[in-house]
């Protein structure tokens, strides 16, 4: 196990050098991937009291050195759980940022360095804040994908609904490994094939889209729904209010405009105490 020792914010870029964290919230690093120089993930150890629902988000963060008091306090970000609610363990998919405050330290964490996680987990993007359909859509970018990876992975998502449409929209072809390892994973999921059953997997239509490098389908998900494009390839109707339900999580203007066609299909925003037809949550960003 590393030990870590604080770090300012002023000196985030520099060398990490991790510590054991003597706060009450500290959580222990087990695994730790790199996929891009942007994105990476990490698993951790989960308390034992701690319960959540698929889709909901926690704060993590580190300690970090108040300039202007020159004391220790957590720096905290929200981050989606990627990890399904049955897990014994907790994953977060996350953004590197060179300067930004938390992943420009969190990005150099190792097995056996110490997070911080408050335990109190909330968020929109749960079945509970959707009626039942016959279709669901979880429409990702970057690391949008986060929840939607603790859904995929959740028995309940694929008894509420005979389809499931993963849509996950990147620049770098590099930045849909982490989306695409999962899915491929759930066909060997044993728990999975055990609880909904043999081939549930087939209910799974993937659907990803890079913008800034070439792959076999290019595009904004939103210009190829707009052009049709994206149904057809999909095999599926135009989105309507009757049959199709809708999880969203991406950037800010990703969420702003489909946000927008969703209300043109006739679809209305739902929450935990007002269940409806889509959801929208904002993908951690530094
Ligand atoms: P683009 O490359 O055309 O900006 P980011 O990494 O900046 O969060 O972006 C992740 C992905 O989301 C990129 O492929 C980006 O496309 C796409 N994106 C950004 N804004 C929108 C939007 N308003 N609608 C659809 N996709 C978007």
């Amino acid at each position: 196990m590393t030990e870590l020792t604080p770090v300012t914010e002023a000196t985030a870029t520099q060398a990490p050098q991790p510590r054991k964290l003597a706060v009450p919230d500290a959580q222990t690093v087990t695994e730790v991937k790199h996929f891009t120089d942007r994105l990476f993930s990490f698993r951790c150890t989960r308390p034992a009291s701690m319960r959540f629902r698929s889709g909901e988000f926690v704060m993590i963060g580190l300690m970090a050195i108040n300039e202007k008091t020159g004391k220790e306090k957590p720096l905290l970000r929200a981050y989606s759980i990627a990890s399904p609610s049955w897990d014994e363990e907790l994953e977060f998919y996350s953004i590197k940022v060179q300067d930004g405050p938390l992943t420009s330290r969190l990005q150099h964490i190792e097995v056996g360095d110490q997070i911080i996680l408050r335990p109190k987990p909330v968020g929109t993007l749960v079945h509970d804040a959707l009626l039942p359909g016959k279709r669901i859509w979880l429409f990702a970018t970057g690391t949008g994908f986060a929840p939607f990876a603790s859904l995929l992975r959740e028995p309940q998502t694929y008894e509420d609904y005979d389809e499931v449409i993963i849509t996950h929209t990147c620049r770098e072809v590099g930045e849909l490994t982490y989306g695409r390892d999962l899915i491929e994973a759930l066909k060997t999921d044993e728990l999975l094939n055990e609880v909904i059953g043999e081939g549930f997997w087939k209910k799974i239509k993937y659907y990803p889209t890079t913008t800034r490098e070439e792959s076999p389908k290019m595009g904004r998900i939103t210009d190829l729904m707009r052009k049709g494009e994206a149904f057809k390839d999909l095999g599926v109707p135009v989105i309507n209010q009757e049959s199709d339900r809708a999880m969203v999580c991406g950037n800010l203007a990703f969420n702003l405009e489909i946000k927008e066609m969703l209300e043109e299909y006739g679809l209305e925003e739902g929450a935990n105490s007002d269940p409806k037809h889509y959801v929208v949550e904002k993908a951690f960003l530094d």
